[in-house]
């Protein structure tokens, strides 16, 4: 047994920051940021707060699965930082939604989505759930230095949120890791006037080594888009859509050139959106199921890199009318 796509939502924040705000106080213009990354503009927390957001999104994608938090067995939350370390993300969402389900949040960078896919896929196919729900919910606004054009530029804030269930619907998945602690970290906050803490507090604040990561980016999308095809004993031409993360367009269309595929089959929402991390794929597919895109029997195939390093991609096929 395997799972399918039940339902779909999103939130995203009020406020729109565009790359002629960030101009006003960066030595940046909206002509380098949009040649190198194809982003015009992004969400930003400002009277929000990320777990209203979340909730909200859980609530949209209930309402449309047609179910209710009694009837979810699990709630997964990809999130690099939720509002509190503890509790977590997911526990906060059960307990707006009246869920008693055994909630935890996923850390696996931009891939955080493709991850708990798999997890459910799991928890599915061994009988410990019928009903999951999977939050993604990302802050980059609070992880970057906004005086770091290299990095604040690229990054948008929002929340998504997709319920899968028991039945016919997950065609393959695979993750994997390319391990490597310098490419892209964010360290964590070391605590307040401890006498015994020997480590320097590092820079709290995104540091990313972008050439590194393109090249990782592009060959790890190449790579995970010919396995999951090869699983799910297709080709890539036979895809009807691709979800790819929203990291930059030139890396998505660097990684998915060697398939030749029909450019009109790939989803993108950065220009709007910049790159929400994990929530990026899971705020694509609302978007395109809410406009009808998506017809019953099509494949999806979403596809992620990121931080740790990790990658993955997950093939679907669409079981809504
Ligand atoms: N505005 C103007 N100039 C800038 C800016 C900016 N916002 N940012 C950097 N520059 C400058 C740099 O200082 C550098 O100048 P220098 O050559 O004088 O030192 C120059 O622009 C760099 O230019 P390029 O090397 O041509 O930039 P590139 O084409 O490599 O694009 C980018 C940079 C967009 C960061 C690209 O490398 C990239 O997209 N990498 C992947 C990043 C990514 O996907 N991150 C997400 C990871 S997942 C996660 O973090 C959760």
């Amino acid at each position: 047994m395997s799972f399918y796509i039940a339902g779909t939502g999103s939130a995203l924040p009020e406020k729109v920051v565009t790359n002629d705000d960030l101009a006003q106080f960066l030595d940046t213009s909206d002509e380098w940021i949009y040649t190198r990354t194809g982003i015009r503009r992004r969400h930003v927390l400002t009277h929000e707060k990320l777990d209203e957001l979340a909730i909200r999104s859980a609530q949209i994608a209930l309402a449309d699965a047609g179910v209710t938090g009694a009837d979810v067995d699990l709630i997964l939350c990809a999130t690099m930082r939720g509002d509190t370390y503890t509790p977590s993300l997911a526990c906060i969402v059960g307990e707006a939604i009246g869920s008693h389900a055994p909630s935890f949040d996923l850390n696996a960078a931009c891939v955080g989505v493709l991850y708990c896919m798999e997890v459910a896929d799991s928890f599915i196919a061994s009988g410990k759930a019928k009903t999951v729900l999977i939050v993604s919910a990302e802050a980059m606004s609070k992880l970057v230095d906004w005086t770091d054009r290299s990095t604040c530029v690229l990054f948008g804030d929002g929340t998504g949120a997709m319920v899968v269930r028991a039945g016919e619907g997950r065609l393959a998945g695979v993750l994997s890791t390319n391990p490597d602690s310098k490419v892209i970290r964010m360290p964590n906050f070391e605590g307040l006037n401890s006498p015994y803490n020997v480590y320097e507090q590092e820079k709290l604040a995104m540091h990313m080594d972008g050439g590194e990561v393109y090249k990782f980016a592009v060959n790890a999308m190449g790579r995970n888009i010919e396995e999951v095809c090869e699983r799910a004993n297709l080709t890539p031409a036979q895809i009807d859509w691709y979800l790819p993360h929203q990291a930059n367009v030139r890396i998505i269309d660097a990684s998915l050139k060697k398939f030749k595929i029909d450019k009109s089959k790939v989803l993108l929402n950065i220009a709007d959106c910049g790159n929400m991390s994990a929530t990026s794929v899971m705020v694509l597919l609302d978007e395109y199921a809410k406009k009808g895109t998506f017809r019953k029997g099509e494949k999806l195939l979403f596809v992620a890199f990121g931080g740790g390093l990790t990658s993955g991609a997950v093939i679907v096929e669409w079981k809504k009318d």
